[in-house]
């Protein structure tokens, strides 16, 4: 199967969103990346609601939801109507996970599960079979442009080997500090979907960036 890029929204002029979005549209970009955060859960606001409404009146590709927040049971019927298809909620949020991942389903997306650098990949043992996505963190979440932590290699390859052996067919996505200097590496060890902001967004041309990086991993 192709390798997915997903350009991080968090990462695009908020007042030319409309102009960004339509960049993503028009490149080889497989998902829009968006990240809904509340200043609880990480140290910082993105936006909420009414932008992801507007963006998604544009977006014309698969809608993947990052929500960094807490009680995100609370708000999962809403982001279905506001067009997300793929919905990451964060296993360090989540007291009953099984029920939100259900949630999820039920509401017809397919469900993520985000795990932050220090979460061992052994806490999804038990709902790696439900799962569509599971998020890797490979930074701390809550700001766009850190550096990317070479620890998550290893945990790529734990993943992997999980999802082989639950016969899952959940798809692997690398999240924070994602350039042409590592993304090969990512694929090898099993990721399926590359996370880029800064990357695509801050470079001189957005769409040949992508191109490239698309191109890099297939
Ligand atoms: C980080 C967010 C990321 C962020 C990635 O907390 O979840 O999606 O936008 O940005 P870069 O690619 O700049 O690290
Ligand atoms: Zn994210």
């Amino acid at each position: 199967m192709s390798k997915l890029i997903a350009p991080s929204i968090l990462a695009a002029d908020f007042a030319n969103l409309q102009h960004d979005i339509e960049m993503v549209n028009n490149s080889e970009a497989d998902w829009f990346h968006i990240d809904i955060m509340d200043g609880v859960f990480v140290p910082n606001i993105s936006f909420g609601m009414p932008v992801l409404k507007a963006i998604s009146k544009h977006a014309k590709k698969t809608i993947d939801l990052h929500l960094l927040i807490v009680y995100p049971d609370r708000y999962i019927t809403t982001f279905a109507d506001l067009g997300a298809d793929i919905l990451t909620v964060h296993y360090e949020a989540c007291k009953h996970l099984h029920r939100t991942i259900q949630a999820i389903k039920a509401a017809g997306m397919k469900a993520g599960v985000a795990l932050n650098p220090h979460t061992p990949i052994a806490v999804l043992e038990d709902v790696i079979a439900d799962l569509d996505l599971v998020c890797i963190m490979s930074v701390n979440p809550g700001f766009g442009g850190q550096s990317f932590i070479e620890n998550t290699y290893k945990k790529v390859n734990q993943l992997k080997q999980l999802i082989e052996f639950s016969e899952s067919d959940c798809q692997i996505e690398i999240d924070g500090g994602v350039t042409n200097k590592n993304a090969n590496q990512l694929i090898e060890a099993g990721a399926d979907v590359l996370v880029a902001g800064s990357y695509v967004f801050k470079s001189e041309n957005p769409t040949e960036t992508i191109a490239d990086l698309k191109a890099l991993i297939n």
